[in-house]
């Protein structure tokens, strides 16, 4: 019996240079987050490989991944425009993150997603056992519980998602809202990141669509829905673990040689319009402009990981930061001295951990976010129990983590405030507050919420055999 979990993306993806093919780690919470804890146990990982393959290399791929338990759904350039750019990022990523100017309600998107959801059970099909636990990810695959239920009744379905669930008012504006609902009650179980989620999504349902609640209980069709917070963790010993490595000490010293006098701050994203960059910058002109005794004392360092830059308001965003780097650092940089230190690319782990241990603040701000690991990773870096984490209350972390300087992302002067504070905030006061943060980020662990989520859903399907044969 194994678990068979499925992603829209596979933990790795391929990138192709000269007709070769190489595989590199996927970017993103869910990616990140899952892609260790699944080689340690007996699960398999079905999702698409990040670019279209063409037919006659799909064989070469197939048993490339097949070593690591990987098992590509291949997309055509086609899909990866309605269903992927199209239905998954220009509707329901705005409309689920509150932005419901940024929605593009197409038809041909929709039924895109339709035919790739059943593209995705065809392949789960193929390599399903009857006993095999069936745990499908995100909000790319919404309708893949409902089209697995259908088509094998008695298997056992959990589903998570990684990103908020809007409340009613919000998630009402889809046109497709009840077959996406029915998709997800193919589930047994349902896990979201917050109870705000589960809350929104309970209230929802039934608004929506004929089925009863009793608490977190959804009754429908004679079959009990089950839906529950589980918040994401993170692998705490391996961020607390790599800065003492050879690797991060060498990229720590030199990343600090020059700046013994500078107070760091840094942030750490995927492009995206949730996550709150441009306002993150607009609070920092604003403490240049109010503590201009700040300036030469601080800088930012600002990753900004590439991330959907073929629609079209990611790419937007992508040129409104630069522009709005360049005219901060323009006005604001002295000969050795420079406020922003901006990369648009992914690092290596060893650098981010390097970064996370030298930074004396991490700004994490998004508008809207599920959980936010970044948060957490930084967290589980700091071994001496210093440092000051300043987080959007619109983030789930902000639920676990409230020792954090906790920030509504709107309010450019909450944010500088919190800044002030945190550069002159009492290493005690520090400790304090990262020694408590740390015990809930190593306990509530990336392993913790895994085996947390597969228990329930054994749980909840024991249960309702025993309910069939009352
Ligand atoms: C978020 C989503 C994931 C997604 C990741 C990266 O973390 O919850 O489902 O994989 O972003 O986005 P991408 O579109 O590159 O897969």
């Amino acid at each position: 019996m194994k678990t068979v979990i499925i992603s829209n993306r596979l933990p790795v993806k391929i990138i192709e240079e000269n007709d070769e093919y190489t595989f590199i780690p996927s970017e993103g919470g869910l990616a990140t987050g899952l892609g260790d804890v699944y080689k340690s146990g007996n699960s398999v990982w079905i999702g698409w490989p990040g670019i279209e393959v063409p037919e006659e290399r799909q064989e070469e791929v197939k048993q490339k991944l097949a070593e690591l338990n990987l098992y590509p759904v291949f997309l055509t350039q086609n899909e990866i425009n309605l269903y992927y750019e199209g239905f998954s990022n220009e509707v329901l990523w705005p409309v689920f993150h509150y932005v419901v100017t940024y929605a593009h309600y197409e038809q041909n998107y929709w039924d895109c997603y339709k035919s790739v959801n059943e593209k995705f059970a065809k392949s789960a099909i193929e390599i399903l056992n009857k006993r095999d636990k069936i745990w499908i990810q995100d909000y790319q695959l919404l309708l893949l519980p409902g089209i697995l239920r259908e088509k094998l009744p008695a298997s056992t379905i959990g589903f998570f998602q990684h990103i908020p669930f809007p409340s009613y008012e919000i998630f009402r504006l889809i046109p497709w809202r009840e077959e996406l609902l029915n998709g997800i009650m193919g589930a047994d179980l349902v896990g979201f990141h917050t109870y705000d989620d589960v809350r929104h999504f309970i209230s929802t349902v039934t608004r929506l669509l004929p089925v009863n609640s009793s608490s977190n209980i959804l009754n429908s069709n004679e079959r009990q829905i089950v839906v529950e917070a589980f918040p994401m963790g993170i692998d705490f010993k391996k961020f607390s673990g790599l800065t003492s490595t050879d690797e991060v000490k060498k990229e720590i010293s030199y990343f600090k040689s020059g700046k013994e006098d500078i107070k760091i701050i840094i942030s750490i994203d995927r492009l995206d319009y949730s996550k709150g960059i441009l306002e993150r910058l607009k609070a920092l002109e604003l403490l240049l402009q109010l503590h201009p005794e700040y300036i030469g004392k601080i800088e930012l360092f600002m990753i900004v990981v590439p991330s959907r830059d073929t629609v079209q308001q990611y790419s937007d965003l992508r040129d409104q930061i630069d522009q709005f780097v360049g005219n901060l650092n323009a006005r604001y940089r002295s000969m050795d001295w420079i406020p922003v230190n901006y990369f648009y690319r992914s690092f290596p782990i060893e650098v981010l951990s390097a970064l996370y241990s030298s930074a004396d603040i991490c700004l994490v701000t998004p508008m809207r976010d599920g959980m936010n690991l970044v948060s957490k990773e930084y967290v589980a870096s700091r071994n001496n129990n210093d440092g000051v984490l300043i987080l959007s209350e619109m983030a789930g972390a902000s639920k676990e983590l409230t020792d954090a300087l906790i920030v509504n992302p709107n309010n450019l002067g909450d944010i500088m405030e919190a800044i002030v504070l945190a550069l002159k905030m009492p290493l005690a006061e520090q400790q304090h507050r990262m020694k408590a943060m740390r015990a809930i980020v190593e306990k509530f662990n990336v392993k913790h919420w895994v085996n947390n989520f597969i228990l329930r859903l054994n749980e909840v399907k024991d249960s309702q055999k025993s309910l069939q044969t009352k």
